[in-house]
């Protein structure tokens, strides 16, 4: 079968390969052979392809942690056989999406209804589960609070913008181009910077009329992470969650003593852990509600099939590409709408 791996880690488009001759697995129990139709490049997939993500590959190892695909086979169990011949969005911790067959836990594949086309399927999980837990459990912003976010314009940023309509928050959102001020505007963002980070706390501080902002989420880290915390308010909180710019935060201790206020980090794959099966069926069922809904839609920039797994790393690290790229695994899958 096709698949891209890597042997050792570094950067994406150096150790990643592509080959047509992987063997084909074969389920145990408790898992389920899925045949993938596509899948996206996320940030946490090349961190992971870099050594520099919270699970460490084994190595070889096929990238990939979220997906779109059809159940095959299952290699025993209940739950596996009720999944056989459904399309599921399929998450995957340890085997990777991007090849032709993968296997995971039965307990990770969670059936998509038609009207979720393929690229918004392949995206159900990562971008929507973090939006939601961070908003609706995590943090919990009532009607008219200022949610301070950063890098506003990432496909989980506009998810940010489309809760903070149903749910009433106000929302000042920073953006590195000026190209995104107008759309997130559009979105329904309450108020778009777009200036340097050492002039964010300032800016923050004048629209909130001097409060500063009781939460604040940041997947930049560096000195937006930094300007971030900065622009929190007296009991402000912040959840750290991303490290796109690959450098830590700095923060005088005086700022966050005076005022209780709070830095914390989240990663989903931990939050996940800690909760409840029934808890999380309601989740996928939120999620579910909310694609089908269009409220979350994921744009998508570009596609490439897997032999082509070089262009599209290269797509998926352009400044400014506006949208998801995504790997088209199985061709005949652009049969069935957006892909
Ligand atoms: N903690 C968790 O559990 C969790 C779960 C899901 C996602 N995440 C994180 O959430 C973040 C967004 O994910 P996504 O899939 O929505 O991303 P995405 O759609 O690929 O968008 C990334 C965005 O970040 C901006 N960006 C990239 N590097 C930047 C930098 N150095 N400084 C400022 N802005 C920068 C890009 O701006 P341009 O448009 O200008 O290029 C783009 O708007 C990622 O960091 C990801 O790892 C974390």
């Amino acid at each position: 079968m096709r698949s891209v791996f890597f042997e050792q880690c570094g950067a994406p488009i150096e150790v990643l390969r592509f080959r047509e001759d992987a063997p084909k697995p074969t389920p145990a129990r408790g898992q389920v052979l899925v045949r993938m139709l596509a899948s996206p490049i996320n940030p946490s997939d090349l961190l992971y392809i870099e050594g520099r993500y919270g699970l460490k590959p084994q190595l070889p190892a096929t990238p990939g942690f979220e997906g779109v695909g059809i159940v095959e086979a299952s290699g025993g169990g209940i739950l596996g056989w009720l999944r056989q011949g459904k399309r599921v969005a399929i998450i995957n911790d340890r085997h990777g999406n991007w090849q032709e067959y993968t296997l995971t836990s039965a307990r990770q594949v969670i059936p998509v209804p038609p009207e979720i086309p393929d690229d918004q399927a392949a995206t159900f999980f990562v971008n929507p589960a973090t939006a939601l837990a961070m908003i609706r459990h995590v943090l919990r912003p009532p009607p008219g609070a200022w949610l301070l976010q950063s890098a506003a314009g990432s496909a989980l940023g506009k998810m940010i913008l489309q809760l903070s309509r149903l749910d009433g928050f106000r929302t000042i959102n920073w953006v590195r181009r000026p190209e995104q001020v107008d759309e997130l505007r559009r979105l329904g963002a309450t108020e778009v910077l777009c200036v340097p980070p050492e002039e964010l706390p300032e800016q923050v501080h004048r629209l909130t009329g001097g409060a500063g902002v009781p939460f604040a989420i940041d997947p930049v880290g560096g000195a937006v992470g930094s300007a971030v915390v900065r622009s929190l308010g007296t009991g402000g909180r912040a959840l750290l969650y991303g490290l796109l710019s690959g450098e830590p935060i700095s923060v005088d201790p005086r700022f966050l003593l005076r005022g209780s206020k709070r830095v914390e980090g989240f990663w989903l794959a931990d939050w996940v852990k800690q909760q409840r099966i029934p808890k999380l069926v309601r989740l996928f069922r939120q999620i579910r509600k909310l694609l089908q809904h269009k409220t979350f839609q994921t744009e998508i920039a570009g596609t490439y099939p897997l032999d082509r797994i070089h262009d599209a790393v290269r797509h998926a690290t352009t400044m400014g590409r506006n949208g998801k790229i995504l790997l088209r695994i199985d061709s005949s899958s652009a049969d069935r709408g957006s892909i």
